[in-house]
């Protein structure tokens, strides 16, 4: 079963075409991670994903029910908002509330819809839970500033991963961190792929992408260039443009 299915998606700033037809579907469980250069439309695309961005036009899916078709005219607020939660988001900065402790941060977004006391508390318990995975059992009320930038990605991973999305995106989530942190991010984001969470990681850790993924995207100047297994994209490149972005990145 395809969870994701995206079709032509088109998406222009200021007169200038950034994704030009952008379609790739996912399996259910699959971690697919985007790679390409500086200003190729990767940020774009997650964003049009989540509804940041409304793109020009083409079609997003997710199990079989379509979010997003252009003739759709404007799309509601709320809407908009139901179509989010199929994704979670993971940003470079972390984005975490400063006045909320780790465990509030992860329970907030859920607590709002919560309509009993015993919801509350199973939302709490699946925070700590969440927390607990991410190896922060002995953080949970710490304050942002009380924690480092590498355990603060990983409350902001229990945060997205607390509202049960079918698919969790992130946007680069070590390029903000220390080389030393960022190894400590990257084994829970392995964790999930083991887990077969379903994921769309955009990325500069090759070495990390060709690791965990399904499949890689690369792309470049809006279009997407090659995709495949990383056997293929990264190992044994067919494109010429990912062939030229690999030796530049090796370099
Ligand atoms: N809101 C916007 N308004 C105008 N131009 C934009 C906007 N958002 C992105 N762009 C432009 O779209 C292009 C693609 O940007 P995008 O952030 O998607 O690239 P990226 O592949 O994520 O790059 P990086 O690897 O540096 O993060 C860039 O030229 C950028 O300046
Ligand atoms: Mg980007």
């Amino acid at each position: 079963m395809k969870i994701l299915e995206v079709n032509d998606i088109k998406k222009q700033f200021d007169n200038e075409e950034i994704l030009k037809g952008i379609s790739f579907d996912m399996e259910v469980g699959q971690t697919l991670s985007i790679i390409g250069s500086s200003g190729s439309g990767k940020t774009t695309l997650l964003r049009c994903l989540n509804f940041l961005e409304i793109p020009d036009c083409g079609t997003i899916s997710v199990n079989g029910d379509l979010l997003y078709f252009a003739n759709y005219t404007k799309l509601k607020e709320a809407d908009i908002r139901k179509n989010r939660h199929h994704f979670g988001m993971v940003f470079q900065q972390f984005n975490l509330f400063p006045q909320y402790t780790a465990l509030e941060n992860v329970i907030l977004a859920s607590k709002l819809s919560a309509n009993s006391k015993e919801e509350i508390e199973e939302i709490t318990e699946n925070g700590k839970e969440l927390l607990r995975k991410m190896g922060l059992e002995d953080r949970m009320d710490n304050y942002p500033h009380q924690l480092s930038g590498g355990q603060q990605q990983r409350v902001a991973i229990a945060r997205a991963l607390a509202l049960k999305p079918d698919i969790l995106c992130f946007d680069e989530p070590t390029s903000a961190l220390d080389p030393e942190l960022t190894g400590e991010v990257l084994k829970v984001i392995k964790e999930l792929a083991n887990q077969k969470t379903t994921m769309i990681i955009v990325t500069h850790e090759i070495g990390f992408a060709r690791e965990v993924s399904d499949e890689i995207i690369f792309m470049d100047d809006g279009v997407i260039a090659e995709q495949g297994p990383p056997s293929q994209v990264i190992d044994n490149p067919l494109n010429e443009r990912t062939k030229q972005f690999l030796t530049n990145y090796r370099k």
